[in-house]
């Protein structure tokens, strides 16, 4: 076989890449630019709240990874592969050091393979532990040695990727599938799923579900099926399922009344969200939803890389007034505040990562606000304003801080200027903008 049919196989299987976004794997390939030499990255990165998926792969199947990345970059014509395996998967980290040694010893790596002319070198990489860096040209920066920072796109990777050559980015779980293609054909891929979601897919169940753990089963599962039929169904049979991200941290939450949607792209899609890294989390009713976004804030403030301003300041505002709400000082407006500013993240930041922090809050928002303003209203029944405290002013004379209280300034009436004093901030109530004309 030549490397041109093996693209066009793995094009006709229909292969989606499991990395979140799911574009065909093999018409990413096609985009190659003709440029030498060309690098096939895979992404083994799997930060991703609620995935777990590739790290099994790694540690219990590598050989089946390695196989993937011979056929792949075959098919691309590379040279040299690379995984990026996320810092904390250590032991993924020495079986596929160890497999590599195998495969090598096999003589499926190395140069002039089995008597042709391919040549191929798998390097492993251990990333340092930031969420961003499985962004891929993020994690082409990382590679490089760089500060893990996004690039801009264009040029995509497969025109101007690591070392500014062509290169390939995919997921651990499709490269995989390669493997699988290649040895049962397109026709008994495409047997399982959908005409346009076809394969088998690695769900990640975790949450409130009796049964957590990896279900490998066709696209356009029901939902429903994979939370009871194999997860056992809640927890507690008291609290039954309230709300379910289907696809890793990142992406909108189904609510109860949407168990039944398959669990394909083109459906998950139609619900309102997307099939992601198909990272299912489960929450079930004895979970606070406030609970939930300010702890879903908290992670993507500290990952965000900080690259550009309304990610990396919203999400830090986002949190705060998450905290302030959960511990009772939160007030009616502010769901409308939250709304608002997820709006100038979204759409508005350099990377995707600006879109995977606030769609979460953006879907609980829609779905559960009654549970928001009922907690609001049950911890600051009063609407109690929030005091602001006031920092103090240094003397340019003295450089000490200064106390208007001991000023030689006549003081006209009472003045906040003092030195840590709170203040209400009365005149400001109004600041919170009007969601209507946003
Ligand atoms: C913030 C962010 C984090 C990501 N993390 C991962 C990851 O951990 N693993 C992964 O395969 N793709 C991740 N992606 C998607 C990659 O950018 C890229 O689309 C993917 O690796 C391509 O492979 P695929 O076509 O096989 O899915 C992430 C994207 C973003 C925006
Ligand atoms: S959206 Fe901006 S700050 Fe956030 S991760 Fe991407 S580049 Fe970094």
């Amino acid at each position: 076989m030549k490397p041109e049919e093996v693209v066009e196989q793995v094009k006709a299987s229909g292969i989606r890449g499991r990395g979140g976004a799911g574009f065909p794997t093999g018409q990413k390939w096609s985009f190659l630019a003709p440029a030498m030499p060309r690098y096939l990255v895979v992404n083994a990165d799997e930060s991703e709240p609620g995935t777990f998926k590739d790290r099994i792969i790694m540690e219990y199947d590598p050989h089946q990874l390695i196989e993937g990345i011979v056929m792949s970059c075959f098919a691309i014509k590379a040279e040299r592969a690379f995984i990026y395996i996320r810092g904390e998967y250590y032991f993924g980290y020495t079986r596929l050091v160890e497999a590599i040694k195998e495969a090598k010893a096999k003589g499926f790596l190395g140069k002039g393979i089995f008597g042709t002319e391919m040549n191929l070198e798998i390097v492993v990489h251990r990333g340092a532990g930031a969420y961003e860096c499985g962004e891929e040209t993020a994690q082409l920066s990382s590679l490089e040695g760089y500060r893990g920072h996004p690039r801009m796109k264009p040029p995509f990777p497969a025109v101007e990727g690591l070392y500014s050559k062509p290169t390939i980015v995919n997921n651990v779980e499709s490269i995989a599938n390669v493997t699988q293609v290649m040895r049962h054909g397109v026709q008994w891929y495409r047997g399982f799923g959908t005409e346009k979601s076809p394969g088998m897919r690695i769900f990640c169940l975790s949450g409130n579900v009796k049964y957590p753990g990896l279900y490998e089963l066709p696209h356009a599962t029901p939902l429903r099926e994979i939370l009871f039929t194999y997860g056992g169904g809640p927890v507690n049979d008291e609290a039954p399922f309230k709300a379910v991200v289907p696809g890793g941290l990142s992406m909108k939450m189904l609510s109860a009344d949407q168990l039944d949607t398959p669990m394909d792209y083109e459906a998950v899609a139609a619900a309102g969200s997307s099939l992601g890294s198909a990272g299912v989390i489960a929450i079930d009713a004895a979970q606070s939803m406030v609970t939930i976004a300010r702890r879903t804030l908290g992670f993507y403030r500290e990952e965000s890389c900080g690259k550009c301003t309304p990610c990396r300041e919203g999400t830090g505002w986002l949190e705060k007034i998450l905290i302030r709400i959960e511990e009772g000082d939160g007030r009616e407006q502010d769901v409308d505040l939250l709304n608002h500013i997820t709006k100038f993240i979204a759409g508005k930041s350099f990377c995707p990562f600006g879109e995977a922090a606030v769609w979460g809050l953006q879907s609980n928002l829609a779905k559960f606000r009654p549970e928001f303003i009922t907690f609001i209203e049950e911890t600051n029944p009063d609407q109690r304003i929030p005091a602001l405290p006031i920092r103090p002013i240094y003397r340019p004379d003295t450089g000490e801080p200064s106390s208007l209280t001991v000023s030689a300034i006549e003081l006209v009436g009472e003045s906040p200027l003092n030195r840590d004093t709170l203040v209400e901030i009365a005149h400001l109530i109004d600041i919170v903008p009007d969601p209507g004309n946003a």
